[in-house]
């Protein structure tokens, strides 16, 4: 069976988690294949939020494998604490757990360093999760990372001493007052890699593998979003992995041939949190409407995410670079009361009137033109069925699709896993 992948389209939080959650069912694994604990999945479902960072969002699901790949960064302590909220709701993660000996883990000093990094960039800092991302991949890239699977190799701590202690020095070559007890960080980062080495630890190329020749089903899960992609993002206000489609080959082992439907989820309008240049932000009462009524404060950080309007020049851009097969619209429910709507069609670009995602979006090379739509006053959060959307949603959402040349197939209207519209 092929491996089909959800991503999303934007600058991240666009609601992966929920949907991840709602197609569960029809999937036998779940694998995550990028990014680390820099994510926050929010998940909604019998009156109850949950939050995961590292941990795939099908946990929830009594017998479906949920699988970290070998592109993911993992930070043991946070893995840990994610382990002991499901513990305390009863979550047999130990049958569905499976980690990849290749994924690289955050060490403390991998965390102190982003950190130092972004205090000495000072106006320039890219608004990092500061979880340890950036470094902790440029070891992978510099090959001096630490695997999972070193874990089970007798002279891992002297490993882990010798590249912690060159992390000391590189903390002290930036020049910038960091404040640290290494040995309490230490402490709790050794007492939760013993719960790592607790888990089951796999060669995830060939369980992938040897699971796809047997006919399992399998749905890999982005986290951020592909403008924040290392290559095709928003560079240098990106993160550090390959949030695109790509990267679930690499960050899986999963040959390009083998991918099957590609989902891009998108919000219905845009957020960004952090740093870094964004067309449609919107600074008015429009902006801060789309703020409170979509509660958008991050999910890792709690740091209040900027909003604008939809940008469909970024949104075709990444539908591009993955491949996109089915759109997924969240939030709409968010949008409701809006007399009218901004869309932003096409971008005038150092006095140009272009449709593609330039090299450089800064405000002084870029002005978004918009169209102007009609919106919805109707709740949406009640409805479950397409024939129930009001006639403007059901205009944006055709005039979308005509935009894109990409159906639709879920439209989100609320948090919660029920909140959901399939449409056909
Ligand atoms: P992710 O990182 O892509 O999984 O998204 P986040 O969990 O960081 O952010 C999405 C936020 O929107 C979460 O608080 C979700 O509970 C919430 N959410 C998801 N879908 C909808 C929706 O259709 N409507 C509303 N109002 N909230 C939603
Ligand atoms: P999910 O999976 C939104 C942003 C940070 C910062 C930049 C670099 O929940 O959608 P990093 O910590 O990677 O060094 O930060 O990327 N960022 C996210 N923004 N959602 C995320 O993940 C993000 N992960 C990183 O805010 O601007
Ligand atoms: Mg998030």
């Amino acid at each position: 069976m092929a491996v089909d992948l959800l991503l999303g389209l934007q600058w991240g939080d666009e609601g992966k988690g929920k949907i991840v959650d709602v197609l569960t069912s029809n999937y036998d694994i779940i694998a995550r294949f990028q990014g680390g604990p820099n994510a926050g999945h929010t998940l909604v479902f019998n009156g109850k939020k949950h939050v995961l960072h590292t941990i795939p969002s099908g946990i929830f699901h009594d017998g479906t494998i949920n699988l970290v790949g070998n592109g993911v960064v993992i930070d043991p302590v946070i893995f840990k604490g994610e382990l002991d909220k499901l513990e305390a709701q009863d979550v047999d993660y130990r049958k569905s757990l499976v980690i990849s000996r290749k994924a690289h883990i955050i060490l403390p000093t991998h965390r102190l360093l982003d950190a130092a990094s972004e205090a000495s960039k000072g106006k320039a800092k890219i608004g990092s999760t500061l979880k340890g991302i950036g470094p902790t991949y440029m070891d992978k890239t510099g090959r001096n990372g630490i695997r999972v699977g070193d874990l089970e190799l007798s002279d891992w701590k002297e490993r882990y001493r010798a590249l912690a202690d060159k992390h000391e020095s590189m903390i002290a070559f930036y020049d910038v007052d960091i404040q640290y007890n290494l040995e309490e960080l230490e402490t709790e980062f050794f007492k939760a890699i013993e719960v790592l080495k607790s888990l089951k630890f796999i060669d995830s190329e060939e369980y992938i593998y040897q699971a796809q020749k047997t006919g399992k089903t399998i749905l890999a899960e982005g986290a951020q979003g592909s403008l924040l992609d290392i290559d095709f993002g928003t560079y240098p206000f990106v993160t550090s992995s390959n949030t695109t489609a790509a990267g679930a080959c690499t960050g899986l082992g999963v040959a390009p041939n083998q991918i099957g439907e590609v989902f891009g989820i998108f919000k219905a309008y845009t957020t960004r949190v952090g740093s870094g240049p964004f067309p449609t932000e919107l600074f008015d009462e429009d902006g801060a409407t789309m703020s409170r009524v979509g509660n958008e404060f991050g999910a890792t950080t709690g740091r209040p995410r900027r909003c604008g309007w939809l940008d469909l020049v970024a949104l075709k851009y990444a539908c591009q670079v993955n491949g996109v097969t089915q759109l997924m619209m969240m939030k709409g429910d968010v949008l409701s009361g809006f007399k009218t709507l901004k869309v932003c069609t096409a971008y005038k670009y150092k006095g140009d009137i272009i449709k593609h995602f330039p090299y450089n979006i800064e405000p002084e090379n870029v002005e978004p033109i918009y169209t102007e739509v009609d919106g919805w006053q109707e709740d949406l959060t009640e409805m479950s069925e397409t024939s129930q959307l009001p006639k403007a949603l059901n205009e944006y959402i055709e005039f979308l699709e005509k935009e894109l040349e990409i159906p639709i197939t879920i439209v989100s209207v609320g948090p919660d896993r029920k909140q959901t519209i399939f449409r056909s």
